[in-house]
């Protein structure tokens, strides 16, 4: 079988757009600036781990545990200040999000330690030290949500303890993701995101 021949990427030094050799242009797509500044870039990572990465298993596994806790939230504070605003779906969306987000928090820090691993080759550099610190106590705050759930959250005081888990739960990921997107940006070599494809 023919073997295909891998086509040499080349890289913005200024911004960090990488671009593949025959998609080259005049300037830069991305700055703006002039071909010249262009240089040849250059993988850092084995094939293997570079292609287990492009996956993105971390980058979409985030969205779980993002995407639940705003239905929670959003659920409860509904509930809160507008009680006779169909409550049944409200609480029931809030319940179910509550019990689920626990899984969801886990999947994304599992995949966050394994891209750690697979980018930096260690998950206990300055930063992704942090990263385990805050989701850790995400991952605590999340336990508690289940519990919630399960005695049930129709009293007030219990909406309140939900809503201060979520709370505590949504800054950490808040911080999660800055300093997530300043990891990918580093990892890339730039700006953009490129995979062979044009973004
Ligand atoms: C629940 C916990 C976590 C959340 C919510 C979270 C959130 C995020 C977000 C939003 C991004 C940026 C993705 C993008 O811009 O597309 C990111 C990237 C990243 N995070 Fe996390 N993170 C968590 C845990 C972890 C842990 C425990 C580690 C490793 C110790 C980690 C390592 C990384 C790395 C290396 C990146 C760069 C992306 C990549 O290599 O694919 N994260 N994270």
């Amino acid at each position: 079988m023919k073997e295909k021949k891998e086509e040499k990427l080349y890289i913005c030094k200024p911004c960090g757009y990488v671009m593949k050799e025959s998609e080259l242009q005049d300037v830069c797509p991305a700055c703006g600036l002039p071909k010249k500044v262009f240089e040849q870039y250059k993988e850092r990572m084995s094939p293997g781990r570079s292609k287990i990465l492009h996956l993105d298993l971390h980058p979409i596994a985030v969205h779980f545990p993002q995407t639940t806790l705003v239905f929670a939230l959003q659920a409860l504070l509904i509930n809160l200040f507008f009680p006779n605003f169909y409550p049944e779906i409200l609480l029931g969306t809030a319940k179910f999000s509550a019990v689920i987000f626990p899984f969801t928090v886990f999947g994304a820090f599992l995949s966050g330690l394994i891209d750690g691993k697979l980018r930096f080759k260690s998950v206990t550099t300055p930063i992704l030290k942090k990263k385990i610190i805050y989701s850790t106590v995400m991952l605590i705050a999340s336990f508690f949500t289940p519990f919630l759930a399960w005695k049930g959250i129709d009293d007030f005081q219990s909406k309140i303890f939900l809503l201060i888990c979520g709370t505590i739960a949504l800054i950490c990921g808040i911080v999660l993701g800055h300093v997530g997107k300043r990891l990918m940006n580093i990892g890339m070599g730039g700006a953009v995101k490129i995979w062979g494809r044009k973004f």
